[in-house]
């Protein structure tokens, strides 16, 4: 088979490496890919996720039989249908069903015809409306934009004063385009995040082990929020039975509400929960992996996965088409300094070998590039994500600190606690 493979993140480095596995992947492309993604054997192809057009043509010009977008972009501009309309086959939602991620608001409505547990919120679309639901609803509150904000249009607030401020931010000075034209305004959740993943065939969900995300960019959960800076698998807060039973309560409804409109959701839907006193809670759909945790979830899936894909794309998945190691994964995210504002490009990457070499080690590449003399050099703000496997949250956490100890990055960094909520909560176990 032919596979395109669109993105160029740490979670696309880590698609492709799992897709090349299989015996049914007989030549890789991915669009535009990342230098982590040339060293698989796989070609890199300079189109970017949102040229939909240009992605068609090459797609049907290389005879692909399988396309899999790695971020939310492509798949919320309509990828899915564009493909389909060319008779190619593509793992994710149609434009109407990634309206999940791509519209907070969407996400709410559907939550609600699903009867989802989740925040109670008021979805507004002026500045009057906006503080009138701020002063209903009470401190502490979360303001979030609808529209994609590349994870920044989320503000948790302790006080009506910062609620106010970021409406005004957001409706009023435009701060997030048109994202912001309509805001989310819900109740503050505590507790502690989990995601749950599934894969979808369009009817069923089939839950994928847990995993914990870090989104603050130091640790114990200081400073501002990144895209991850690391994420494991499992996370003890939810164990594979407890996982299959919130996947029955809060991805299978929706999947069923979109069945019912007539756009039965294929791919990865994945639920950020939080796991409150009065039990899980959707804090937001994804409709695609996320970065980092692709990485961790990767590493243990033992099947096929070109043949999971195909199974979800053509509405045939089963229960034990997937299985998963029972060994922990983790992965920790070396980043550029000022990441997640702006930061330094062109940091040499040394050490790579040396760290790929530890046993159980898999190094997949985030924002790099490969020089014209052969040198790994960073191009984003989260440059690596150094993952290993272990027979349990500790061993694996301590071989991927190993990994990264081996890497010379100058002007980087990378948290130092990525998996201590899990060993936690296992030692108190
Ligand atoms: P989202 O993009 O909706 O997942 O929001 C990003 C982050 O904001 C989440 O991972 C949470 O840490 C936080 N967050 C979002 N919604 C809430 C909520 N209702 N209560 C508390 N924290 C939230
Ligand atoms: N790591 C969170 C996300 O991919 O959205």
């Amino acid at each position: 088979m032919q596979i395109l493979v669109l993105g160029s993140g740490g979670r696309e480095h880590a698609l492709v490496w799992k897709l090349a596995q299989s015996a049914l992947a007989a030549k890789i492309y991915v669009a535009p890919g990342n230098g982590g993604t040339a060293l698989e054997g796989v070609e890199n192809v300079p189109y970017k996720v949102d040229d939909i057009q240009g992605l068609v043509r090459f797609a049907k010009e290389k005879a692909i039989d399988l396309v899999v977008p790695g971020p939310e972009l492509p798949l919320t501009l309509g990828i899915v249908d564009a493909m389909s309309k060319a008779g190619i086959a593509c793992f994710g939602p149609d434009q109407y069903a990634a309206q999940l991620e791509g519209s907070k608001a969407f996400a709410k409505t559907i939550m609600q015809r699903a009867s989802v547990p989740t925040a109670d919120c008021l979805v507004v679309s002026s500045l009057e409306e906006a503080h009138a639901a701020i002063a209903r609803l009470g401190a502490p509150l979360v303001v979030k934009a609808d529209g994609l904000a590349a994870g920044k249009g989320v503000v948790v607030c302790q006080s009506l004063d910062e609620a106010h401020a970021a409406a005004d931010a957001m409706l009023g000075q435009h701060t997030f385009g048109h994202a912001g034209d309509r805001l989310v305004i819900e109740e503050c959740l505590k507790g502690e995040e989990v995601s749950l993943l599934c894969f979808c065939d369009g009817q069923k969900a089939y839950a994928l082990p847990s995993a914990q995300d870090h989104k603050a960019a130091f640790d114990h959960d200081q400073g501002p929020n990144t895209g991850g800076m690391g994420a494991y698998s499992p996370a003890p807060i939810l164990s594979m039975e407890a996982g299959r039973e919130v996947a029955r309560q809060t991805v299978q409804p929706v999947l069923d509400v979109l069945a019912s409109d007539g756009h039965p959701f294929v791919g990865i839907l994945y639920a950020g929960l939080m796991m409150t006193d009065a039990g899980p809670k959707v804090l937001e759909y994804n409709v695609r992996f996320g970065d980092p945790e692709c990485q961790p979830l990767l590493m243990r899936l033992e099947s096929d996965l070109v043949k999971v894909m195909l199974d979800c794309v053509e509405g045939r998945m089963t229960e034990d088409a997937l299985v998963f190691s029972p060994k922990t994964a983790l992965g920790i995210v070396v980043a550029a300094e000022g990441y997640p504002g702006s930061y330094a490009r062109d940091l040499p990457i040394n050490g790579l070998d040396s760290a790929s070499k530890l046993e159980d080690v898999k190094v997949f590449h985030s924002g790099t590039r490969c020089s014209e003399q052969g040198q790994i050099l960073s191009t984003g703000g989260r440059i690596l994500c150094v993952t290993a496997l272990g027979s349990d949250l500790l061993k694996a956490q301590a071989q991927a600190y190993r990994a990264v100890k081996q890497l010379s990055i100058p002007r980087s960094f990378f948290r130092t606690d990525i998996g201590n909520k899990g060993v936690k909560r296992l030692s108190q176990a």
